[in-house]
């Protein structure tokens, strides 16, 4: 960490407000940056820590359409869910907005105007997808149609869910728009983009030069951007609901969301410091650290930075450390699927244990590749870690405290070697958390951390202070001692990590948070002074309680394959009215039925077409016996050329629902009708 800069600016992805967050934002994103603004706090560093919700691009539109209710309401719901988890978890933004607020709109468009009057964009006619029924252009995902890869109908215009492909909304057969349901036209549009050509040679010198020190994952994505040849980008869109072009002949068009949002770090620092945000983004002595996730990477390292660039006057990131993704139970998150474990159920669900999964989320954190989340893994690390270990070591020594010594902390007197090694392991462990969380390797910090709780742990088991009570008192006075000096720096150690525990240990010490300057000191505890009361730590998780969690998810599973729609047949050719006019298909009662001999499938029926008595064969015994047949009534296609099946004349075909697994069933009136009656 460059320590000669003044302050610290730190930013963590705005996530977007069509959804609640889910344990992946929190490992990816909000965890690590959090215990990096807390320590560099602790420090007494000048830091401030920004975050917001992103509110506007074409999900949220479509999450509106969807429930019926304005892209307004929809992000005033989400956000006010977002803000609480993040507030309960102790995420400690100094500030949370929104980037549907006045004030980002306005310092997004100036953004935007400046670049537009300075000539940084290019302005490119191409043609759309426009919707005449709804009178707009068409974002990839209003557009759906048939997959040219799978088949799959209702494959969205950007990607096909069904078998993964990304698309683009020309290549899809039948396109339709979700909107109207007509067929789309081509329209010509105008937009703005940015020529990140233009900044390939700027960037690549910055990045993979000057910037070598970035997370392996980081710097190889940008390589791979770099290399591959960066193109212009448009940075607005037809839609109606965003930042509106500021620009004399742009009705209907917003700046992209990946246009707006990063300005948001922008705006919610001017919200937050309206007289000095500009020594925060314009001052050479300000760092600037973007937390993000891996699919955010492009946008922080290539196209803000060439946003801020084509504006002048801006810093850029020194580091922006992204995290890889995190799984749950071997599964990729999903908030369609509802595959996740949501922050505001859990908050209700394991209340007053937010440490616990701060804790696993950090100890098993994607940083460098994608990991699993398991709720066994979740018990384990808190059974056997924080309860066996953290909270039993300083439950074990305030309690002995209060047995031998009225709870008051007992004087230290000859050390052996033994005690010495432990005192001199303290600062030790504080090097190599701080070297660890300068370079954000957030796991390894905590595990550092959490090794000053096994040293103090592993000291009192050694060492048997409640066996020598009858022996030597002086000696259980030692190492209580250094055994509560040891709780004290636990307290300033882990408090970027577990700040809910790190208080409540400081309350059981009787003691105010402490600073990091502190940290390592054995005498943070004066002899004589007096301790508050034992409370536990940690509290163990039960199997019942894992299990439940196991069994939601199990439900969801069977909801969701429950849900899955069997692969529809591709649309077939267009046929004309005059096509279908030339099927005579008419209400038909069935007077007999037998099966069709050595046939599995067959049934040969006599029916009533109400022109005349005739044969039909079908290919329906699989589903409906002869004896079910016998007086319904169906629809028959009289006119199909009459066919030999098995040797018998069939005149007629009746029209059967058939599915892709190859089930069927009968289509029939909603009422009796007349034989005869046609169908049309
Ligand atoms: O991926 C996301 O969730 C985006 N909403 C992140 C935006 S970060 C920033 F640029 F605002
Ligand atoms: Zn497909």
């Amino acid at each position: 960490m460059s320590t000669s800069k003044k302050r610290h600016l730190i930013t963590s992805a705005l996530p977007y407000a069509n959804g609640p967050v889910h344990i992946g934002h929190l490992a990816g994103v909000y965890v690590p940056a959090d215990i990096y603004v807390r320590y560099l706090r602790s420090k007494g560093e000048d830091v401030k820590f920004i975050c917001g919700s992103d509110e506007h691009g074409v999900p949220i539109t479509i999450k509106a359409r969807q429930l019926g209710v304005s892209p307004q309401d929809v992000v005033d719901k989400y956000h006010a869910i977002i803000k609480d988890a993040f507030a309960r978890f102790g995420i400690s933004f100094d500030i949370y907005s929104r980037t549907s607020s006045k004030i980002h709109h306005k310092t997004a468009a100036d953004f935007f105007r400046k670049l537009y009057d300075d000539g940084k964009f290019i302005e490119k006619e191409t043609e759309q997808y426009y919707d005449e029924e709804a009178k707009q252009f068409l974002a990839d995902r209003y557009i759906v149609g048939t997959c040219p890869k799978c088949g799959a109908e209702n494959a969205y215009g950007d990607q096909c869910e069904k078998c993964g492909s990304t698309l683009s909304p020309t290549e899809l057969i039948n396109p339709r728009s979700a909107i109207s349901g007509s067929k789309p036209v081509m329209k010509a549009t105008k937009h703005w983009y940015l020529p990140l050509d233009q900044y390939e040679g700027w960037l690549r010198k910055w990045i993979l030069e000057e910037h070598t020190e970035w997370k392996v994952n980081v710097y190889g994505q940008c390589k791979s951007w770099l290399d591959g040849g960066l193109l212009p980008r448009a940075v607005s869109r037809d839609l109606d609901w965003g930042v509106p072009v500021p620009v004399e002949g742009a009705e209907g068009k917003v700046l992209y969301v990946w246009f707006d949002a990063p300005i948001g770090y922008i705006s919610n620092t001017i919200e937050l410091l309206p007289n000095e945000w500009e020594t925060w983004w314009k001052d050479e002595n300000t760092r600037m650290i973007h937390f993000i996730g891996k699919d955010n990477i492009v946008f922080h390292c290539i196209v803000f930075p060439a946003m801020l660039k084509a504006h002048g006057g801006y810093i850029l990131p020194e580091n922006v450390p992204a995290n890889e993704f995190l799984n749950l139970e071997g599964d990729k998150i999903s908030t369609s699927r509802n595959w996740a474990v949501w922050l505001h159920e859990y908050l209700d669900e394991f209340p007053g244990q937010e440490d616990v999964l701060r804790y696993v989320l950090c100890a098993n954190a994607p940083e460098t590749k994608d990991n699993d989340f398991t709720w066994k893994d979740f018990q384990t690390r808190n059974n056997s870690e924080l309860v066996a270990v953290f909270g039993n070591f300083v439950n074990r020594a305030v309690v002995l405290t209060q047995k031998y010594f009225e709870g008051k902390v007992p004087p230290r007197g000859t050390t052996d070697g033994y005690d010495n090694s432990v005192l001199a392991e303290i600062p030790l462990i504080k090097q190599r958390i701080e070297e660890n969380l300068d370079t954000f390797h957030f796991r390894e910090a905590l595990k550092e951390a959490m090794n000053l709780a096994r040293l103090g742990n592993k000291y009192l088991a050694d060492t048997e202070p409640w066996k020598l009570a009858k022996i030597d008192m002086n000696k259980v006075a030692t190492i209580l001692n250094i055994s509560l000096q040891i709780c004290a720096n636990l307290g300033i150690a882990l408090e970027p990590f577990l700040p809910f525990s790190a208080a409540k240990l400081n309350r059981m010490l009787n003691v105010e948070a402490r600073l990091w300057a502190d940290f390592g000191r054995t005498d943070l505890l004066t002899n004589n002074y007096l301790l508050g009361e034992p409370e536990l730590l940690f509290a163990k998780v039960e199997d019942a309680a894992i299990e439940s969690q196991l069994k939601k998810l199990r439900d969801t599973k069977e909801a969701n394959s429950a849900n899955q729609r069997p692969a529809v047949a591709p649309q077939k050719a267009p046929v004309t009215f005059d096509d279908f006019g030339k099927m005579d298909i008419r209400t038909v009662t069935v007077l007999e039925a037998e099966r069709v001999p050595k046939t599995d499938k067959l049934l040969k029926l006599k029916v009533d077409t109400g022109v005349d008595v005739r044969t039909i064969v079908s290919g329906i015994a699989e589903f409906y016996k002869p004896e079910d047949m016998i007086g319904k009534q169906v629809c028959v296609l009289i006119n199909l050329e009459p066919r030999k099946i098995k040797g018998i004349e069939s005149q007629g075909m009746i029209l059967m629902a058939k599915d892709a697994s190859g089930k069927m069933c009968l289509v029939q009136p909603s009422e009796v009708m007349v034989n005869g009656t046609t169908i049309s």
